[in-house]
């Protein structure tokens, strides 16, 4: 499995390694051998005695490199090659395969700035498909940068992994689902003025072209004749008009299941008429994550042609103040025919997603999820690293918080009391946007409910807490993370499989 290299001269490359290995005093031009142990649990992890590790580490002399998590040692035998003892225990309360995935991504880093192009990791204790995936996974993490506005570029990772011996991995759906990601956070990175709804609109219908998917976008003329007075209510207040992206991925196989996946996609929110303070408003360029990923889902699930019908619904929209901007007690009528108070305009999201929960449901969906940043509660919840779920479906439920767990991003649920509905309750409308008081990410979820066909499979998923960093966490360092695009894609897979099955 090997990252692309950028595409800087060889000679200009060839010389800086040159330095930087002599800096190093480094020599030897074959791989650096990697073992991995948790020093805390006193476990080898790969094959190898804990004790016997430690115990060497403690007596050797050679040590070329120490940090925290890492420790480069020579060994002077007939080929004087660096050994890399990699400490995965660092972090607490992370899971096995994040460890794993965490070492992936200091190795690969270290390498890099080591210029290092090769390491060799030995079999694995216990060893699976899914633990050497998830060390892949660390590399692909560390190899992304956003450096396009910067005038100097940052140097890709040109870095090899090779397992000393021939478990097979398909490094290919591997890369397929990293291109997913880093074009995922691509996006999310972008700033408002480089990511409006047209040019998102752009984007999407050349994915579907090179995939062959079929595309239908909404402007405003057939927002008006659909009905989809959400996204038209939002997007006034901008010249850059709202628009919502259907995509649809039918394999040829006849399908049970049909996923619909629907996203929030506010490329930038300033609050609206409710304009939101200035601290760190610029982050709110993110807020078209949840869009991001489902057309990246839907990206990744067409390439590796999964055998299920998945549709991607992207509501797209600027929210900010202007002449012709949704103004605090505005009312608009729902495609279902409930009418909505914005009580106020900076929950915006919740009002774009009822339009994409409709055309979900008239695509005839079995099985909806929507992913949002949609609330500022969640973030106060949960934190950064967990993403609130929201379901009225045990099932469907299960299937997200296992595909989650499996690929390193943690979902928990959240109850859906219908106490707090009433909260919502209009005086004018039926129903307005925010509740006086309560617990901000449940009510926003009671909110979509109203809007979601009593019959469907749904699930609500916020990500307003962890879908982009302002400092590093894990395997991010600053910005979008595209957290929820792998839960979605392992979904799909895991729909599809039980498809297989029946
Ligand atoms: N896009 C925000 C939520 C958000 C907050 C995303 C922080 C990412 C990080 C959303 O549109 C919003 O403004 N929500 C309001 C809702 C409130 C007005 C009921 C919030 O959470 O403050
Ligand atoms: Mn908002
Ligand atoms: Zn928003």
């Amino acid at each position: 499995m090997k990252k692309k290299s950028n595409p800087k001269s060889d000679s200009a490359k060839e010389s800086q390694t040159q330095n930087k290995r002599q800096a190093n005093g480094w020599w030897g031009e074959g791989p650096v051998f990697v073992f991995l142990y948790d020093k805390r649990k006193k476990e080898a992890i790969t094959n190898g005695v804990a004790e016997e590790i430690l115990q060497f580490i403690k007596e050797s002399e050679n040590t070329l490199y120490e940090s925290e998590a890492l420790r480069v040692i020579r060994i002077d035998n007939e080929y004087s090659h660096p050994v890399l003892f990699v400490d995965t225990g660092k972090e607490t309360g992370l899971d096995q395969l994040d460890h794993l995935r965490m070492a992936g991504y200091r190795l690969a880093k270290w390498a890099e700035n080591n210029a290092i192009k090769t390491l060799m990791i030995p079999p694995l204790k216990e060893d699976s498909l899914a633990k050497r995936y998830a060390i892949l996974q660390g590399l692909c993490h560390a190899s992304y940068a956003f450096d396009k506005y910067k005038s100097k570029k940052h140097k890709r990772t040109d870095v090899e992994y090779l397992f000393a011996d021939n478990m097979e991995i398909d490094g290919n759906s591997l890369q397929t689902l990293f291109s997913g990601i880093d074009f995922a956070k691509d996006l999310i990175n972008e700033p408002g003025n480089a990511l409006t709804p047209a040019i998102m609109a752009n984007i999407a219908q050349s994915i579907a072209h090179k995939l062959g998917l079929t595309i239908k976008i909404r402007k405003t003329k057939e927002l008006e004749k659909d009905g989809y007075n959400g996204l038209l209510t939002v997007g006034r207040g901008s010249k850059n008009e709202p628009a919502m992206v259907t995509l649809s991925y039918k394999p040829k196989q006849k399908c049970i299941y049909h996923l619909a996946y629907v996203g929030k996609g506010i490329t930038f929110d300033t609050g609206g008429i409710c304009l939101k303070p200035q601290d760190k408003m610029s982050e709110m360029k993110c807020d078209m994550s949840g869009a991001a990923i489902v057309l990246a889902a839907i990206k990744v699930i067409a390439e590796l042609k999964f055998p299920i019908e998945v549709d991607a619904v992207l509501c797209l929209a600027e929210n900010r103040p202007g002449e012709n901007a949704m103004l605090p007690g505005d009312i608009f009528k729902a495609k279902n025919g409930k009418t909505v108070m914005v009580e106020n305009t900076d929950a915006e999201g919740r009002l774009v997603l009822i339009d994409g929960l409709a055309e979900a449901a008239e695509l005839g969906a079995t099985h909806i999820v929507d992913i949002a940043t949609l609330t500022g509660a969640i973030r106060r919840a949960l934190g950064t690293s967990i993403g609130g779920l929201f379901s009225n479906s045990e099932g469907l439920t299960e299937t997200l918080i296992e595909s989650g767990a499996e690929q390193g991003e943690k979902w928990w649920r959240m109850p859906m009391d219908e106490e707090y509905a009433d909260s919502l309750k209009d005086k004018v409308a039926d129903i307005r946007n925010i509740a006086d008081d309560g617990p901000g990410a449940i009510v926003a979820a009671l909110f979509l409910k109203e809007f979601v066909k009593k019959d469907l499979q749904w699930a609500h998923l916020d990500i307003a807490g962890v879908d982009f960093v302002s400092k590093s966490y894990k395997y991010t360092e600053y910005g979008a993370t595209a957290f929820g695009l792998k839960t979605l894609v392992e979904t799909a897979k895991k729909y599809s499989e039980d498809e297989i099955r029946s």
